[in-house]
């Protein structure tokens, strides 16, 4: 099955509104012309109805950072479904391993937040990926597992084929420290497998598998080569418009003519 590769720009905590602007504007202009690759920024919630606006004529589409699983209450801080749906997002990153390490995110909690996306009709990025002494220590495997099964639980066929996963290993983010290509495909294959156990392997075939860690201009279309890995998650390289557009470019399928 060919799967149509998706690059993702997670912007985290930068960009002011005004920066957004800037950013997104280039963005614009440098891939106006893409249709093979799925394009989504990811700004801060901040500033999403800006970036929103800016994109609604064109290919790129809006993601968010994280939502609460509830629609609305009293829960000091958070974001709903309903308000990302509100400005036309059409994604959402959920357990980005900053949410895990440093705000106490859990695979149940992203579990929750799965499925309220999943039922405003958002499509979820879920990440999952192991820290550096969990690799040292071999257990890799156990830790992806873990987060893919837990993060992933209760998802009917069609709800699966929403989803986006994305392979994060934890010692590449914002290292400078890439995966190697055979690597992260050892692993994007290993989800893959997983997929099917949970579901069957129609979805697991379909099922969309980023890679994020430390994606650059320069290493994106090796690793976009590997037959496991459907684009990227892309975070510093991701702020500054001309080497997002060549990572989203890098992504062109071999013969694609744009
Ligand atoms: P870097 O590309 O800065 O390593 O960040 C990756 C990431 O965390 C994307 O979600």
């Amino acid at each position: 099955m060919m799967r149509k590769p998706i690059v993702a720009g997670n912007w985290k905590m930068n960009k002011t509104c005004a920066e957004a602007a800037d950013l997104v504007s280039g963005i614009i202009r440098e891939l106006a012309e893409v249709t093979h690759v799925d394009v989504v920024v990811c700004p801060p919630f901040t500033a999403l109805r800006t970036v929103s606006e800016a994109i609604s004529d064109t290919n790129i589409d809006l993601g968010a950072q994280d939502l609460h699983w509830e629609k609305r209450g009293a829960y000091t801080g958070e974001i709903s479904s309903e308000m990302l749906r509100e400005l036309f997002c059409h994604y959402v990153i959920l357990g980005h391993s900053e949410r895990r390490q440093y705000f106490g995110e859990t695979s149940e909690s992203v579990n929750r937040k799965v499925h309220a996306a999943l039922e405003a009709s958002l499509r979820p990025i879920v990440c999952v990926g192991e820290r550096l002494e969990e690799r040292e220590a071999g257990r890799t495997s156990e830790v992806v597992e873990s987060h893919v099964r837990g993060s992933l639980a209760g998802l009917s066929k069609s709800q699966w084929l929403q989803v986006v996963v994305a392979y994060e290993p934890v010692w590449a983010i914002g290292t400078g420290r890439t995966a190697s290509p055979e690597q992260a495909q050892e692993v994007h294959e290993f989800i893959r497998a997983l997929i099917g156990e949970m579901s069957d392997s129609h979805v697991a075939e379909a099922v969309r598998i980023q890679y994020g860690g430390s994606i650059k201009p320069d290493n994106a279309r090796e690793l976009f080569a590997q037959p496991d890995i459907d684009g990227g998650l892309v975070g510093g390289a991701s702020l500054e418009a001309r080497s997002f557009a060549q990572i989203v470019r890098a992504a062109i399928p071999e013969g694609a003519q744009e």
